[in-house]
């Protein structure tokens, strides 16, 4: 059972200065939510209700996102403006929060690694909320859940990307796909597009097995000098023990002013 959701939410987010200097990035809105908001919706329909955050300094504005606001709620009451609260109402009434910092940036394993106390020794999902994915039918993490509680080993989520943009995110060597459902012999974080082993990129949605916090303490620092969560999850992956899943669904890569300008398009015309 995945009862736990960590969100990694201590970066910088310095591509959206000077937004980000007082904003956590989590918290730049599409629409009238905040990205952290639809991680959270997709970890709701996925059947998790215990979100684990790792924060830093300067991300106060995560806490009191998910709390009651007294005030706004006096105020609010039978007005007209009261519908609006209804989601995050929602999400407040049905969910646990609980939060750790991270005190120096050291990477994306080193977040996961903060995160051990509010998890556990319990299988978990992680959520990258800088990774918008939208599917209208099962959310991407629904979708994970359903091949790890038939599989029981780690899951990352992937997609095909351009092979000159395999720099920015981890790529697997894949063996062999049955369906939407990868073999993973191994792993590499950030590798040029003349070394990658494919044009699988993962994206920001894991299923770990708690095994990979004793992996993560064990490794040393990789690319860019920070502890890679592929370093950890490439140890797992030469037992046979990660799947690759290739989505259905848009995702859409809101850490960049591109991307969270498509997503942003993208959900107004919804809206
Ligand atoms: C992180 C991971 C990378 C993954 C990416 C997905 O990179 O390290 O493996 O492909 O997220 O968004 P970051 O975007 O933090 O550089």
């Amino acid at each position: 059972m995945i009862k736990k959701c960590l969100f990694p939410a201590a970066g910088y987010g310095t591509r959206f200065l000077p937004a980000t200097k007082s904003l956590p990035k989590e918290m730049l809105p599409i629409i009238t939510k905040p990205l952290i908001h639809y991680g959270v919706e997709e970890a709701m329909e996925a059947g998790i209700h215990n979100m684990a955050i790792v924060t830093g300094r300067g991300k106060r504005a995560l806490e009191d996102y998910f709390d009651i606001s007294y005030e706004l709620e006096h105020q609010i009451k039978g007005s007209s403006k009261e519908p609006l609260l209804k989601e995050i109402r929602h999400i407040q009434n049905s969910c646990v929060f609980t939060y750790i910092r991270q005190k120096e940036m050291r990477g994306l394993g080193d977040a996961i690694l903060k995160g051990e106390p509010l998890i556990g020794q319990e299988p978990f999902a992680v959520i990258l909320a800088d990774d918008l994915c939208v599917n209208d039918n099962e959310g991407v993490l629904k979708q994970m859940k359903k091949v790890y509680n038939k599989h029981q080993c780690s899951i990352v989520a992937v997609m095909e990307v351009p092979r000159n943009e395999t720099h920015k995110y981890g790529i697997i060597n894949p063996i062999k796909q049955n369906g939407g459902i990868v073999q993973i012999a191994d792993m590499v974080e950030k590798p040029s597009n003349e070394t990658a082993p494919s044009d699988l990129a993962i994206i920001g949605r894991y299923i770990l097995t708690p095994d990979i916090f004793d992996i993560l303490r064990s490794i040393k620092a990789g690319v860019n000098g920070e502890l890679q969560i592929t370093d950890a999850l490439k140890a797992q992956a030469k037992e046979g023990r990660v799947l690759g899943y290739k989505f259905e669904g848009i995702r859409f890569d809101c850490g960049s002013i591109e991307g969270f300008v498509e997503a942003t398009n993208y959900m107004y015309g919804k809206s």
